[in-house]
């Protein structure tokens, strides 16, 4: 996903308008394409984005924040540049996951779900991301850490804050 953040709000806005005129005459067949352009310029899809996506394209609001909530790829909070995601699967899990999510909120100052008001990084918790022989297991973006414990998290994320 490209974030495009330094782009201003009206600079977005008008990206929108744009991807609508295209796909406006499409009406709901047009829906998925159009909210994944409108989650490439905003970097997710706040409520407001998806009232002018649904006006856009005549439909109801309703249906477009169903669409949004269906799929696990459009996300309705902004996303940092570097998504943290902290496995808590069951083999993570028995190992001291928790303490590893624990330690990441309180390095970075939000809870799981947030980001970190400079949009740099977003903690997301999941399911089993297939290396449950290096529990527990921490994702940033594509990159893998295993076998943590919650003294090795700040210098891990002292990597991505000084890049
Ligand atoms: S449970 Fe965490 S990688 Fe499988």
């Amino acid at each position: 996903m490209v974030i495009m953040k330094t782009l201003t709000q009206d600079v977005k806005k008008q990206m929108l308008a744009e991807v609508l005129s295209q796909h406006n005459a499409q009406g709901r067949q047009g829906l998925i394409q159009v909210l994944q352009e409108a989650q490439n310029i905003y970097g997710y899809l706040p409520l407001d984005v998806q009232r002018e996506i649904a006006f856009g394209l005549g439909v109801s609001v309703a249906e477009v924040y169903g669409v949004v909530s269906f799929y696990s790829f459009f996300s309705t909070e902004p996303k940092g540049e570097y998504m943290i995601s902290i496995c808590l699967g069951t083999a993570c899990y028995v190992k001291g996951a928790q303490a590893i999510l624990e330690k990441v909120e309180s390095e970075l100052g939000i809870k799981s779900g947030e980001c970190t008001d400079d949009m740099k990084f977003s903690i997301n918790p999941c399911r089993c991301v297939g290396a449950c022989g290096l529990a527990p297991v921490m994702m940033i973006n594509d990159d893998v850490y295993g076998r943590l414990t919650a003294d090795k998290i700040p210098a891990i994320l002292a990597k991505y804050k000084e890049a």
